[in-house]
């Protein structure tokens, strides 16, 4: 294709993306299907590719990510970010109502304007735009410095890399915007269902604890191209603009609209405290139907000409007030606490709480999460107690109505064994959590692994579940997950509630979860702080799991987003003997340990072997053999041991043979080895 032409289309192409995203993000009106917006954006980078010159940062392109960033530069901000004041009582929203009208001008007091807005539960953000292009976006850090995520937030589907310019989402002409700087500030969010999906492809140490929280952590990412991945959502609501300084509040919103921003929508002019309480309560309730989690509304005054004027404290400004939601609560009697065992081993305090209606769900457990948080809230059986949904997405337990204490309470016990084998639990130093050092042997842990290993996310075998997973591993069936490829319909047919039929569906659904690929594999193995996303980065640095176990710590953890406590629970793993263990027994049922796009075999007569060469061979050096073996499906292996399938011996073959001959692993010469390949 000539470049003009290439020029032509790109330029068409990444009009059509923007306003598309507009339709999608923006107004929540898309024109066309998912798959038809997936192919223009593979047109565009495709193209680009071809004609490398032709890329912009504004390009819609850019919002795969792909660029690594180790630390983020820091940037001032032009202004202060100052955060609101906060209330929760109605009282004191109508005295800052009353304080402003008395600190504006006379001519104002009589009916001053202000605007109720929505208060979004996401991360502040400051954006520069110049010539109209997205040029910079930083955190609020200190409010006086942030973080240069820009890199990261290019990514964030709503936030227009190129200003529009009236009509819907359009890319303008270039000049609409030539010479000027315009900064946009907003919040950053993780819509609810976003949040839900995200969590559930985490180990379940490492979940977050509600959307804020995850998406600090994912702005806060060195990777972009993992951050394009957590699907956030920008909603703007300041704006700064030379030619709208005196726009009043609401208007800028809609200019906001305009040049191609989410704001939500949900903004109210209102001209007196009626309107303004109206607001409030409509909204308390309403906001549970909305996709994203909203803590409260803000009240700014209208006049944005009186803002310089009324000015702000050191904190916040004096123009604005934030009012915030009280969470849902809802008393109810903790009659129990249960102890779990999870894959790990951390022993969970569970409240068994009476079933009580809570943000639309009926509620009748709780994590208490540790020892400790039982100590903070001092609570014992058979107390009332006062839960809450914080964002509607978990129930906790947040005070104990001592007042109505009875006679009935007694202590929660603090376990000194391990509910499931009785094993004596441990503390380590400094750490909150009790755990059950039984690892192998422990069947709650045993069984939390194998129902991790089964989940959708990672081998996705479906039929697999509690009460399978409980006979499986009381009868002694299945220890580990490399149990499970072994099993046969005579196995299952003995356990209770399962007839001939349900066998050979579990069995298919076991024989299918081998072709999982590689990252997928590694995620089951249930590693410690090694979800889906780590276990994606771990698999696209290390192409196979042999090149990973022979990776240090130090090499491990230069692996983007992987810090030195993930890169030492992966190395721990790798070289723990009873892991290799099901690794071993994985790889024999056919379970990849490779990428995909590896090299193709020449045949599978080595398949999943470890081959260990010993003495000096006459046809081949070292590593032309191991390259047969690999090319067959093997691998060498430096050592002998349990789990070597062969031995190779040349001449003047030493301390190996002797070793595989104590072991008895088979030992072949080089000319058998030669016809075996
Ligand atoms: S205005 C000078 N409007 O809440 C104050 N803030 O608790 C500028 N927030 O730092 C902020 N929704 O991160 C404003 N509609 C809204 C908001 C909002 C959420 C956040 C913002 C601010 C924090 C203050």
């Amino acid at each position: 294709m000539k470049r003009e032409q290439a020029e032509r289309e790109i330029e068409k192409l990444r009009s059509e993306l923007d306003r598309h995203n507009y339709l999608y993000y923006v107004l929540a009106r898309p024109e066309i299907s998912d798959y038809d917006f997936d192919r223009m954006l593979q047109r565009l980078i495709d193209l680009e590719q071809q004609f490398p010159d032709l890329v912009t940062p504004d390009s819609p392109s850019m919002r795969v990510g792909g660029e690594v960033t180790r630390e983020f530069p820091v940037v001032r901000h032009s202004q202060p970010m100052l955060s609101l004041s906060n209330t929760y009582s109605f009282g004191e929203v109508d005295d800052f109502y009353r304080r402003v009208c008395r600190l504006l001008p006379e001519d104002y007091r009589e009916q001053p304007e202000f605007v109720a807005e929505l208060k979004f539960d996401g991360v502040a953000v400051s954006l520069v735009y110049r010539d109209g292009v997205f040029v910079q976006g930083a955190t609020r850090g200190d409010g006086y410095q942030g973080d240069d995520i820009t890199a990261n937030l290019r990514t964030v589907s709503s936030l227009p890399l190129r200003l529009g310019g009236g009509a819907r989402g359009e890319r303008v002409s270039d000049d609409m915007w030539m010479g000027t700087e315009i900064e946009v500030r907003g919040e950053v969010f993780m819509k609810k269902g976003d949040f839900l999906q995200l969590n559930e492809g985490r180990p379940e140490e490492d979940r977050f604890a509600n959307p804020r929280n995850a998406t600090a952590g994912t702005l806060k990412l060195q990777d972009s191209k993992e951050v394009a991945r957590r699907p956030m959502t920008f909603v703007a609501y300041y704006l700064r603009e030379p030619s709208t300084r005196r726009l009043p509040h609401d208007l800028c919103l809609k200019r906001l609209e305009e040049m191609g921003f989410f704001t939500g929508g949900h903004y109210r002019v209102c001209r007196n405290l009626e309107e303004v309480e109206e607001f409030i309560v409509s909204w308390e309730v309403d906001r549970a139907s909305l996709p994203y989690e909203t803590d409260g509304i803000v009240l700014k005054l209208n006049d944005r000409a009186l803002w310089e004027e009324l000015g702000a404290t050191s904190k916040s400004p004096r123009w604005a007030i934030a009012y915030k939601y009280p969470a849902e609560q809802a008393a109810t009697v903790l009659r129990d606490v249960v102890f779990q065992v999870g894959r790990l081993g951390t022993v969970t305090p569970v409240a068994l709480l009476d079933p009580v209606r809570l943000a639309g769900s009926t509620v009748s457990r709780s994590t208490l999460h540790n020892f400790d948080e039982i100590e903070r809230l001092g609570v014992r059986v058979n107390d009332r107690v006062m839960i809450e949904k914080s964002g509607e997405i978990i129930p906790k337990v947040v005070r104990v109505l001592t007042d109505e204490r009875g006679d009935d309470t007694r202590k929660i016990e603090v376990p000194e064994v391990c509910p499931s084998c009785g094993t004596p639990l441990e503390r380590s130093e400094g750490e909150v959590n009790l755990y059950c050092p039984n690892e192998t042997g422990c069947p709650a842990q045993v069984k939390a692994r194998l129902l991790h290993f089964a989940s959708r996310n990672a081998m996705d075998i479906k039929t697999l579940g509690q009460s399978l997973v409980d006979q499986l591993v009381e009868r002694g069936i299945v220890r580990h997950p490399g149990d499970l490829y072994s099993l046969t319909s005579d196995d299952l047919v003995q356990l209770d509630r399962i007839g001939e039929k349900s066998a050979s569906n579990l069995l298919g659904a076991i024989g299918e979860s081998k072709k999982k690929p590689y990252e997928r594999v590694l995620y089951a193995l249930g590693i410690r702080h090694v979800g889906l996303a780590t276990a994606r980065e771990l698999a696209t640095a290390y192409p196979s799991l042999e090149e990973m176990s022979n990776a240090s710590i130090g090499e491990l953890s230069a692996v983007a987003d992987i810090g030195p406590v993930i890169a030492e629970s992966v190395y721990a793993y790798l070289h723990d003997e009873r892991a290799l263990e099901v690794i071993d027994a994985l790889r024999k049922a056919g379970i990849s340990f490779e990428a995909e796009n590896g090299m193709p075999l020449v045949n599978a007569n080595f398949r999943d072997m470890n081959v260990v060469f010993t003495g000096t061979l006459e046809k081949y050096t070292r590593d032309e053999a191991a390259s047969l073996v690999a090319e067959r499906g093997g691998k060498e292996v430096k050592s002998v041991s349990r789990t070597t399938d062969m031995v190779v011996a040349g001449s003047a073959a030493g301390s190996k043979l002797q070793k595989a001959e104590k072991l008895g692993v088979r030992i072949v010469s080089e000319k058998e080895f030669e016809s075996l390949l």
